[in-house]
This record gives structure tokens, sequence and C-alpha cells, in this order.
């Protein structure tokens, strides 16, 4: 399909309105006025690719998937493995409730145990508090549900005491939410343990608000090429036990899974930076990075199972999401209604990713395929255009020869041509 045809066929099948277009496209995207407004000292704008990943089923749901990345073969892969999972019914997809977690510094206390009993005793007033700080949250359902206290007797600045303030911060990321809350509430805390609150900020290991994703694919639908289903299950199974066992193979396992997790939570206008932070420290949270999939053969059936399970803490009202034109068409293209449904989704694409990746890193291994979609980007590389780059890099390809050097042979002499 041309890019208009792939609109347009979008439009007919998810019933984007007429506004939508321009916005996702990019010629009625962000404006200079709007940027200027959302960070500072704005000289421009920055413009990367946005693709749909096809095939996602998640809970019987079917979603266009958008995805902004600069990485050739990513979307490509995700709709892959999303097909491969939809030929078995799809992924099953959950998230927790969206509690997120503030946190207080509280130092200068001379008896953290005293210190902390003074505050348990004050929870219910200090969530109370909380509350005052957020009433249009209390009205969505949401707010200040509880306090942890957490002891650091000996640190390098000395002993502390944190505060955990959990908020259930509804569709949104929560952390203007939550910072609110915090400075809200750090007189009060002061006055009732005696000490002196510091850092009043949250937790980007948002381990309250999980989401997980699950899939069941049986032999028929993994079979690849001169591959049969069964034999690339036994290989998938043997990449994933690498991940368990090595922390060089692990990340880059997650890694592959986060190339599809960020591109949509970047499509969709959020902080991917807090969800990259969150992912890996809860990957590593036993004390060595872990892959966030897991992966076996289901005995009865010999289909192959996978889950993942990740932080993800992401909004779908507030921020980018209202002000950037093109994240907020992202967002009613995938017709998601909450941040829980969005979370489900997204960890489904993470799942998708890495299938994708692992059954075609245990077979004919990434750069056929990798490199072919990377030929493109090569021949524009080497200063190729339209459909002299579409010529180059079919030449590539078709002579299984791609390289930079060679790009911008063809190139000069495509130049030479005109
Ligand atoms: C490349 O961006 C991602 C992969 O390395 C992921 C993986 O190795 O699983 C292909």
């Amino acid at each position: 399909m041309t890019i208009p045809e792939r609109r347009e066929s979008l439009r007919s099948e998810f019933g984007l309105s007429e506004t939508d277009i321009p916005a996702l496209s990019g010629e009625a995207g962000l404006s200079e006025e709007t940027a200027d407004r959302m960070i500072e000292n704005v000289i421009g704008r920055y413009a990367l690719p946005m693709g749909i990943a096809r095939n996602f089923i998640v809970n019987g749901k079917a979603y266009p998937v958008p995805m902004v990345i600069e990485e050739p073969s990513v979307v490509a892969a995700a709709s892959n493995g999303a097909r491969i999972v939809k030929a078995a019914g799809g992924f099953r997809a959950d998230a927790d409730d969206p509690l997120m977690i503030g946190q207080l510094q509280i130092l200068g206390l001379k008896d953290l145990p005293a210190a902390e009993a003074s505050l348990a005793e004050k929870k219910e007033e200090l969530l109370r508090l909380a509350a005052e700080s957020c009433p249009n949250l209390i009205k969505r359902g949401g707010g200040p549900k509880d306090l942890v206290l957490r002891p650091l007797p000996e640190t390098q600045a000395g002993p502390m005491l944190i505060l955990h303030l959990i908020m259930d911060v509804r569709d949104a990321m929560g952390a203007n939410l939550i910072d609110t809350a915090l400075e809200y509430i750090a007189p009060s805390v002061e006055k009732i343990c005696g000490g002196t609150v510091r850092l009043r900020i949250l937790s980007n290991l948002a381990d309250r608000r999980l989401a997980r994703a699950s899939c069941a694919v049986p032999p028929a639908a993994m079979a690849f090429k001169e591959y049969a289903g069964d034999d690339v299950i036994g290989r998938v199974l043997e990449a994933a036990a690498f991940a368990e066992a090595d922390p060089y193979r692990a990340v880059t396992h997650n890694k592959g899974i986060m190339n599809g997790i960020d591109a949509v939570v970047l499509a969709v206008g959020n902080d991917w930076r807090s969800v990259e932070a969150g992912a890996h420290a809860w990957a590593a949270r036993d004390g060595r990075i872990r892959p966030l999939s897991h992966w076996k053969r289901d005995p009865e059936t010999g289909n192959l199972i996978g889950n993942i399970e990740l932080p993800l803490s992401l909004g779908t009202v507030g921020g980018a999401t209202r002000v950037h034109p093109g994240a907020a068409a992202a967002l009613r293209l995938m017709g998601v209604q909450n941040a829980r449904e969005l979370a489900g989704v997204i960890a489904a694409v993470g799942l998708a990713q890495n299938l994708a990746a692992m059954r075609a890193l245990s077979t004919e291994g990434i750069q056929r395929g990798h490199m072919s979609l990377h030929a493109k980007q090569m021949a524009v590389a080497a200063g190729a255009s339209g459909a002299a780059a579409d010529r180059i890099a079919a030449r590539m390809v078709r002579e299984n020869r791609i390289s930079a050097s060679y790009a911008a042979e063809l190139a000069a002499a495509e130049m030479k041509k005109e």
C-alpha cells in the first residue's frame, strides 16, 4: 500500500475522524506554537516515522498499534509476532489498579522507630490531608490509598526515614498528582515526626502498577520456512533459557521487548524514560537482571506459552496526550478506554516483539530480514531519494550485498544518470 492507502485503510477499518488523519500524518501535527509551550528554548520540532503494527488481538479486541521509532524492522517484527499469536486467538492481558508511589525523604531524626511510630499513628489524618490536594482525582474515583514507612538506618548521609504515599492516579501517568500531594503533606509530616522533609518525588519503580500479557501458540503457528513448528518452539525455549541464565543476553532480550514498548509509549505521548527506568529496575529486582518475559512449553498441548510482566505507568489523560495532536490521535486510533487497557496492549506488544525476535534469531538470524528493511535507510543515508532510493535498496537486497559503501557507489551511479 502507498502511505495514503494505509491511512485510508485505517480510517475505514477503525473509523478515524477526518481531523485525526492529518494529525497522524504530521501535516497537522505538533505546531511550533504548541511546541514552544511544551518545553523550553524551543527552536523547532523533530520528526520520527510513525508506523502501525497490525494483527494485534488483545482480550478478543483488535487494536491498530501506532509505533514511533527510528529503527527499521521493529514494526514489521511486532506485526509478525502478533500475527503468529492471532492464529491462536490473540493475547490475554491485564493491569493492576493504577497505584503510584511517591517518596518523602525525612532527615534529621534522632530516633527512627519513634518517628516511624508517630507517623503510623497519624496515617489516616495524613491520607485525608493528601486527598485535599487532588479533589478532581477523588471525584474520578482515585486518590491517596496508603502510607508505608521505610527506615533506612544506614546511608552515606546517616539515618533517614522514607515515607511512601501510595496513590491511585486513575488514567493519569500520575507524576504531577503525586508530587503535588507530597509537597502538600510535607509540612505536616515534619510537624508530626520532628524531622526535616527534603526530597518529595514519585518513584519510577511503579511496582504496584504492573501490566501483564500472555499468549499460547500452537506449534503449527510457529513453523518458519524449512523449520517445523515444534523445532522452532525448542529453539525459542533455548533462546529464553539463555536470557534466564546470562545477564549479557537478558539485557538484549529486554532491549528487544522495549523496542516495541517504547515505540508505542512514544506514539501516545507518554514518558518513555519513566517506563524504561521502571522496566529495567523491575527486571533486576532480585539483584541480577532477568528477562522481562518467560517462555515454556505446555506439557499437554505442546503449545509455546509466553508471559510478560512489568511496571507500566502510563496516562491516557494529561501531559502530552492532550497537547500533542499526533499523540492524541494515536490514542484515539488505538481506541483504548483507559490507562489500564493501554498498559495491557503495550505489554502484549512487548511480548510480540520478543517472540518475533527469538523466532528469527534462533532460526535464520535477523540480518537477512533486518538488512533488507535497513537497505532503504542506507540508500537514503547515501544521498539517494525517491525512486532512486527504492531502486538502490532493491538492488542491494537482490544481490545480497547490503552495505553503506555499496549504497554510496550505487547512489553515485544514480546521480551520474540524472
Ligand atoms: C534489536 O534492536 C533487538 C534484538 O537484539 C532483540 C533480541 O536480541 O532479542 C534483535
